[in-house]
C-alpha cells in the first residue's frame, strides 16, 4: 500500500507552507544543515515537491530525492532538484551506507510499514538521519477529522503519530526547539479547505462519511475563532539505533 500524492501535486507547496513564520523556517532549515555538518550526500526519502531538497541543493550538498510520485518529483526537478529516484521507501536502491545523512520530512503516517522504513533509511545513511517533528496544542481540524473518521468506523490504519512518534520511541542524537508561536484559526476556512480533500487523512473516507464529519466539524467549531500553539523541532537520530529498533 502506497498513498500517491499524484493528485495534491500541483497544490502541495501553497498548502503546506503557509503559516509557518519565515524566522522559525529560518531556524529550522539552519538546525538541519548544522546537523549536516559532518555530510556532503544526503538522501532525502519522500522529496516530495522538493520543499527542502532544493535547499540543501542549494547549499552545496549531494542530495538524492526519493519519492514513489513522480507528479511530486517534477515539480522538485522544477526546482533544480536534479538527482530523482522513483522508489519505495519499504525498498531503497542503495548500498549500504550510501549517504552521509537522510532526510525524511513528513512521509512515516503514509507508508505501509514504519518500521521497516525506519531500518530501511537506517541502513543506508552513515551519520544522521534528520526530521522536523513539531508538536501541536489546541485547535486542530484534522487532529478532529481523525477522531471522527474513526468514530464512525473508518479509523486511520497507519501511523499517524509519525515522526513525532518516532522521536518519543528511539532516542534522538540531538533535538533542536526551532519556535513556540499560536495561531489564531478560523475554524470555517480550515473546515471548508477539507472540501478539495487537501489532507492524506481524508484520501481513503467514502464520500457519504466525508459529508458526514464535514457535517459534524461545522456543528462544533462553525463560526468559532480558534487558537493553535505550535512548537516545531529539529531532530536528529543515528542510523545505528534506526538499524536496531524493535517494537
Ligand atoms: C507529505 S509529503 C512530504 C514531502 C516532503 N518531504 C516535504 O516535507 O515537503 C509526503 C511524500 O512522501 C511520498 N511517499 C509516500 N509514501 C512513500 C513511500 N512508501 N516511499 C517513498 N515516498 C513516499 C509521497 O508521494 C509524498 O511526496
Amino acid at each position: 500500500m502506497t498513498v500517491s500524492f499524484d493528485r495534491v501535486a500541483h497544490i502541495y507547496d501553497a498548502t503546506r507552507w503557509s503559516g509557518i513564520p519565515v524566522p522559525v523556517m529560518e531556524k529550522i532549515l539552519n538546525a538541519m544543515k548544522e546537523g549536516f555538518r559532518n555530510c556532503q550526500s544526503i538522501l532525502d526519502v519522500g522529496v516530495g515537491t522538493g520543499r527542502f531538497a532544493q535547499y540543501f541543493n542549494e547549499s552545496g550538498f549531494a542530495v538524492v530525492g526519493v519519492d514513489v510520485s513522480l507528479s511530486m518529483m517534477k515539480q522538485a526537478q522544477a526546482k533544480g532538484v536534479r538527482d530523482l529516484v522513483r522508489a519505495d521507501g519499504h525498498y531503497l536502491p542503495f548500498r549500504d551506507g550510501s549517504f552521509d545523512g537522510s532526510l525524511m520530512i513528513h512521509v512515516l503516517h503514509l507508508v505501509k510499514d514504519w518500521v521497516w522504513v525506519v531500518r530501511e533509511v537506517g541502513r543506508v545513511t552513515k551519520n544522521v538521519l534528520i526530521s522536523e517533528a513539531g508538536d501541536i496544542e489546541g485547535f486542530s481540524a484534522r487532529q478532529r477529522y481523525l477522531e471522527l473518521r474513526a468514530e464512525m468506523g473508518y479509523p486511520l490504519d497507519r501511523f499517524n503519530d509519525a515522526e513525532l512518534g518516532l522521536r518519543r520511541l528511539i532516542r534522538p542524537k540531538f533535538v533542536v526547539p526551532a519556535g513556540d508561536y499560536w495561531t489564531e484559526v478560523d475554524a470555517d476556512d480550515e473546515i471548508n479547505s477539507f472540501e478539495s480533500r487537501k489532507s492524506s487523512v481524508m484520501w481513503d473516507v467514502p464520500d457519504d462519511v466525508h459529508s458526514a464529519i464535514m457535517k459534524r466539524l461545522r456543528t462544533e467549531y462553525g463560526g468559532k475563532k480558534l487558537r493553535r500553539r505550535d512548537m516545531p523541532e529539529v531532530v536528529g537520530w543515528d542510523p545505528a539505533h534506526l538499524r536496531a529498533y524493535k517494537p
